[in-house]
């Protein structure tokens, strides 16, 4: 299990560099991601959230009855396509905890990535699972969903989690 990092932190803040290789190391992190994500709970994380300044990402939005997890990696996502609809989710991020905030984004998107052999996929995205892919590209880039907000939502945002970082430190 790897700590998540809690915003206000500039390694959130980083363009991520692209993956060179799939290699072995690079499954156990993807390995080590999930665990850390499924534990959250969450249903997408990004390296950099872990302090990790790859292109990496994780996800698992299906929710089935038999609770069989439905794991995504990807390396090096790109988004190829994306659609002129656009649909409002209410987002949050397991780097900052208690808040949500509805975003718009577009409904649907195409996105290439490299799984975990290495294998070029593309895959097309819709409702949750786009939304939720979106927002972990966005991780890459060094963007939050709050930075959709207007600043004085967001900087709202920002000082309660300043708060919450002190008292879990003093904790
Ligand atoms: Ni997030």
């Amino acid at each position: 299990m790897r700590k998540i990092l809690l915003h206000p932190d500039p390694r959130l803040k980083k363009m991520c560099e692209p993956v060179t290789a799939v290699d072995d190391e690079m499954r156990v992190l993807m390995q080590d991601m999930l665990e850390t994500m499924y534990d959250a709970p969450g249903i997408g994380l990004a390296a950099p959230q872990i302090g990790v300044l790859q292109r990496i990402l994780v996800m698992d939005v299906v929710k089935d009855e038999d609770g069989e997890p439905h794991p995504l990696m990807m390396a090096n996502p790109e988004i190829i396509w994306e659609s002129e609809q656009v649909s409002r989710y209410e987002e949050g991020c397991l780097s900052i905890p208690e808040e949500f905030a509805d975003v718009e984004r577009p409904e649907q998107v195409r996105v290439r990535y490299l799984d975990q052999n290495g294998e070029t996929q593309e895959l097309d995205c819709d409702g949750l699972l786009a939304t939720c892919v979106q927002h972990e590209i966005d991780h890459l880039d060094g963007k939050l969903f709050i930075d959709y907000l207007g600043p004085v939502k967001r900087s709202m945002i920002t000082g309660r989690m300043k708060k919450r970082k002190k008292e879990r430190a003093t904790a």
